[in-house]
């Protein structure tokens, strides 16, 4: 009998979000019955933008708990063309996120073999960074309204919320991935030149945390010329935390400079692991793509190895990277790669190589 059993709660969601978690579940049975040392037991759940046309809600009365079970969740992507953005990811992505504290999103990136970066003078090796986003609080937190509507006063509010308790359990969290990295090294990036309340006390925080790492070295950024780093001088850079909107905006970035926003995942994760955490690529639903069997499915399996990673299969995560990256270097490639396969083609080929690879 097996003693390593992971139950995994899987939700495709919108878009080409459940073509790639079928082809994530696809690579991970596959993966499973060679490797023999653990079992993975799916659940599907159907959340999704049409659930929420149907019924006004995207999470059932008590779905969370149900959710809440499962030892991971490897969700797609959510977002409808014929339903706002802000409902659609308040109403199921954030709507998990939030309440089960995961509050470390960390996105890494990587040029993978027979792939290229924009970047000239960057190639497979390079850009190997984890950006670490505080996912809890922030300019995320959702608190603000809006008053006098449609009148020309209408006013709106977007507040930003920094707390002591979260940024310093996001810090510790980002000197801790440094720490586990050969380079041993940590970017913090801040805005605390302009916005002098909440970044200050980022700032304050790092600098207090860092004196529990002596061995991490580390470094400070303002957001702005964080951008111009990363395109500059890429090499200088390894672990980076930064706040919810900051990060979103640098791992898209860094997505685009490693080759194709296909190809990045991201975790959010409860450190403490009372609750489930969540595995999902980056991209969003796509849905100019959707239904053709195009989607690039890497990023998906990559979110899978790090999902692996989490559950403590590290082994079984490096062989399903090793797979990708034979596939991706052989030039079997979806078009936002520069190639001409599909969905399907990538995902048969990366099962194929898992047999050699095993
Ligand atoms: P997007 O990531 O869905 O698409 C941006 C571009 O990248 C599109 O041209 C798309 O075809 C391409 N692309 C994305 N994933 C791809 C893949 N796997 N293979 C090949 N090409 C891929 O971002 P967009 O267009 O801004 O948003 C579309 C919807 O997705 C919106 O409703 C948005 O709110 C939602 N979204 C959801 C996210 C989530 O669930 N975490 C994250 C980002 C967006
Ligand atoms: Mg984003």
């Amino acid at each position: 009998a097996v003693s390593r059993n992971y139950s995994i709660a899987t939700m495709g969601a919108d878009g080409i979000g459940p073509e790639v978690v079928d082809a994530g579940v696809q690579v991970l049975k596959k993966l499973q019955q060679l490797d023999g040392g653990f079992e993975l037991e799916f659940e599907d759940y159907d959340w999704s933008s049409d659930t929420y046309k149907k019924t006004g809600k995207y999470i059932p009365d008590g779905g969370l708990d149900k959710l809440k079970k499962h030892d991971a969740i490897l969700f797609g992507a959510v977002g409808a063309p014929d339903v706002p953005d802000h409902i659609s990811l308040w109403g199921l992505r954030l709507a998990i996120c939030q309440p089960f504290q995961q509050y470390a999103n960390v996105r890494p990136t990587k040029i993978f073999k027979g792939t290229s970066s924009p970047l000239r003078n960057a190639e497979h090796g390079d850009l190997d960074w984890v950006i670490v986003r505080e996912n809890s609080e922030g300019e995320y937190a959702g608190q603000g309204g809006r008053s006098h509507r449609g009148h020309p006063w209408e006013t709106a509010t977007e507040v930003s919320i920094f707390t002591r308790h979260s940024v310093e359990r996001i810090m510790r969290f980002a000197f801790e991935t440094a720490q586990k990295r050969p380079r041993k090294f940590l970017t913090v990036v801040t805005k605390s030149n302009a916005q002098r309340n909440g970044m200050v006390l980022w700032d304050e925080v790092a600098n207090e945390i860092a004196k529990e790492y002596e061995d991490v070295k580390w470094d400070k950024m303002l957001v702005d010329a964080m951008t111009c780093r990363m395109v500059l001088d890429p090499k200088s850079l390894d672990t980076i935390v930064a706040t919810n909107l900051h990060a979103d905006i640098l791992s898209d970035l860094a997505a685009a400079l490693a080759g194709s926003i296909g190809i990045a995942p991201t975790s959010n994760l409860d450190p403490t692991r009372t609750y489930p955490s969540m595995f999902e690529p980056i991209h969003g639903s796509a849905f100019d793509i959707t239904g053709k069997g195009v989607a690039n499915p890497v990023a998906t399996f990559w979110t899978a190895a790090e999902m692996l990673e989490w559950l403590g299969e590290g082994e079984a995560a490096k062989k399903m990277m090793e797979a990708v990256e034979t596939v991706t270097e052989r030039g079997i490639a979806t078009k936002d790669l520069g190639g001409k396969a599909g969905t399907k083609e990538v995902t048969d080929a990366v099962c194929a190589e898992l047999e050699v690879v095993y």
